[in-house]
């Protein structure tokens, strides 16, 4: 059987103290998560040890939701990959689309971000996705290749073989209008496809994922997960979500 990965991605929600209640609550309910589904939760930075510092060495990862290139400098506001790995971070999301659309990631920063993650012992879930518009155009399998080929380009295939992808089509993400899990599917295949070394790649779905819909994009044949958003933000319906991927 193939191991899944749900991740939270808490985005700019709670502080260390509200983190460090969520985990309180929600690592009871996280045993009965069956053992193939990794859990990660990427709180902000500022509550990284508030919640790193209650899951110890226990199966539930810790994840950072962006990550500098550089490992220091004069980048005001910017976190390295040794500092996060000092927090005993062990994921970090890179390229997410409001990343990209808020704060100035390009294809290229995101492969500098990609290949800084790896060399810092990070593993990186690299988001791709399309708008509506080119979904429209008919434009999003093209569009999805032209961006994991272009955060990929110049790692080895032993670095591949480390990362983590995850696709999101922005018109899903927060909107409650899921894509529809075939169609994910057929997008995430194409992906394995555009760059040799993806075939055992883990591929996680992202946008408008909950409890009740994570089963119907596991059950596919190139989905091994969820990245999430919303549902991740209540330790229930966290739970829940993980051991409905698990089919639990
Ligand atoms: P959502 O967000 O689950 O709230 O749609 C997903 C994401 O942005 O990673």
């Amino acid at each position: 059987m193939r191991q899944l990965i749900c991740a939270g991605n808490w985005k700019m929600h709670k502080t260390a103290r509200e983190a460090g209640a969520f985990v309180d609550t929600f690592l009871p309910l996280a045993r009965a998560v069956p053992e193939r589904v990794e859990i990660v939760i990427c709180p902000p930075f500022t509550a990284l040890a508030a919640v790193g510092s209650k899951l110890n060495s226990g199966r539930i990862r810790l994840g950072a939701q962006d990550v500098h290139w550089e490992e220091s400098g004069a980048f005001t506001g910017a976190i390295s990959a040794p500092m996060l790995r000092e927090h005993g971070v062990q994921y970090v999301i890179v390229g997410h689309s409001e990343r990209r659309e808020y704060f100035g990631d390009t294809d290229l920063t995101v492969r500098l971000k990609t290949a800084a993650a790896l060399a810092g012992g990070l593993t990186p879930i690299v988001a791709v996705g399309e708008t509506l518009e080119l979904r429209d155009a008919g434009r999003a399998l093209a569009h999805v290749a032209l961006q994991t080929r272009a955060a990929l380009e110049g790692l080895s295939e032993s670095d591949i073989a480390r990362i983590v992808l995850a696709y999101e089509p922005i018109w899903a993400i927060g909107t409650g209008r899921n894509c529809d899990p075939a169609e994910a599917n057929a997008v995430m295949a194409a992906m394995r496809a555009c760059v040799p070394g993806l075939r055992d790649v883990p591929i996680l779905y992202g946008g408008s994922v909950k409890a009740e819909n994570i089963a119907a994009y596991t059950a596919q044949s190139d989905i091994d997960g969820g990245l999430v958003g919303g549902a991740s933000l209540d330790p229930a319906s966290f739970a829940a979500l993980c051991a409905n991927a698990g089919g639990a």
